[in-house]
């Protein structure tokens, strides 16, 4: 029988079979020819990309033919403020900052106050309040001040607005329904709000008078808005977007689902406000391992690396060199390295990055009216 999983924007849940995942997207897999292409115009290529973190895209190929034309792509993310940042944010924005570094493009980021005010229970001024800190964050990523416009939904409603209800006219409640598993009881804000997450793509045409491609980098949740979208997208006379798809960072608990820090998970998630004791705390204590229950057992069986949180985050996060990646994998699995070992290295990586990070953090205060974009 088939493993059961689930994949919305709304909904992440059990073990994720990213190959099944591919057929039911419709989406395409990132190939070796594709990695070679990309590699002619970066010279290098990611980790996250060596390493499958980001696995899959639509329509890649087309973006770089035009890309090889002459013809610059801009890349479009965004973030849903409803509460602190954590790891499992990171990896897509780390990654679309290379992208912006490699190939020297502009980025949208679109914060969607509305989006976030709708499906959850928080208070208007609660996601105010998390839009900031969020938007700390993600300046402290080191984003390019002058190629990088933050979008606000419902603070650059005239520029998005009227863009919003073209697509929105062309969507049916019915695909809506199909498409995010809605019922009869969802409001009709949520309904409505996947017209808001399509226009990023198209402002910069729409600015410039004159049709720019686009980049999307996302996690695979975050596919449906845009398979709803895109078929609406030439009608309205733009270029439909590209898209590069992301795995999910597990959670501190183990490799379903994805790392969450709504709610009261706090336990499943490492935020990037975390001091060095809590993090050192919560991997010690949270971060499922894939080691034997006594030593004596682990260094006869060895461990499982592939199913051990604390590797994984050095895979997709935290360890940039092979080699390095190779070995840790390797005495994990013969059992010569402990669990205990694999996390303090780990926990080690961590408070390296987010000492630097909550130094940034600070810093970006002063720098948030350079990234709002500016009509
Ligand atoms: N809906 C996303 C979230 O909940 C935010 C978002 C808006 C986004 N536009 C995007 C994510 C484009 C990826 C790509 O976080």
């Amino acid at each position: 029988m088939k493993k059961e999983f689930k994949v919305t924007p709304y909904e992440v849940e059990g073990q994720v079979d990213y190959e099944r995942l591919i057929k039911e997207f419709g989406v395409s897999e990132i190939d070796n020819r594709l990695l070679e292409r990309i590699k002619k115009h970066t010279k290098e290529l990611h980790p996250m990309l060596r390493r499958g973190v980001f696995f899959a895209h639509r329509d890649l190929n087309w973006l770089l033919d035009e890309y090889e034309k002459g013809n610059k792509f801009f890349l479009y993310t965004g973030r849903g403020p409803s509460g602190p940042i954590h790891l499992g944010h990171l990896g897509t924005w780390i990654f679309t900052k290379w992208l912006q570094d490699k190939f020297g493009v502009d980025l949208w980021f679109q914060f969607t106050d509305d989006e976030k005010f709708l499906f959850k229970e928080s208070s208007f001024d609660e996601i105010q309040k998390w839009t900031y800190e969020n938007m700390l964050d993600i300046i402290a990523l080191g984003f390019n001040p002058k190629k990088t416009f933050f979008l606000v939904d419902t603070k650059h409603a005239n520029l998005l607005y009227p863009q919003a209800i073209k697509f929105a006219k062309k969507i049916t409640l019915s695909t809506v329904k199909a498409a995010f598993g809605f019922t009869d009881s969802n409001n009709i804000g949520q309904v409505f709000y996947t017209s808001m997450q399509a226009v990023p793509a198209i402002i910069p045409s729409v600015l410039n008078k004159k049709n720019i491609p686009c980049l999307i980098p996302l996690a695979i949740d975050q596919d449906p808005h845009f398979r709803v979208a895109r078929d609406i997208y030439p009608k309205l006379g733009f270029y439909k977007p590209s898209i590069i798809h992301g795995i999910f960072v597990p959670p501190l608990s183990g490799i379903s689902g994805k790392m969450d820090s709504s709610g009261n998970k706090n336990n499943n998630a490492i935020l990037t406000t975390d001091s060095a004791k809590e993090v050192e705390a919560k991997i010690n204590k949270y971060a499922f391992s894939g080691g034997q229950p006594t030593i004596e057992e682990h260094r006869k069986k060895g461990g499982n690396p592939d199913i051990d949180v604390s590797y994984q985050y050095l895979k997709i996060l935290f360890e940039p060199d092979d080699k390095k990646l190779q070995e840790i994998y390797e005495d994990y699995k013969s059992g010569k390295m402990l669990t205990s070992e694999l996390k303090s290295i780990l926990i080690e990586k961590i408070n390296a990055f987010l000492k630097e990070h909550q130094k940034k953090r600070e810093q970006a205060k002063s720098q948030i009216s350079k990234f709002l974009f500016k009509e």
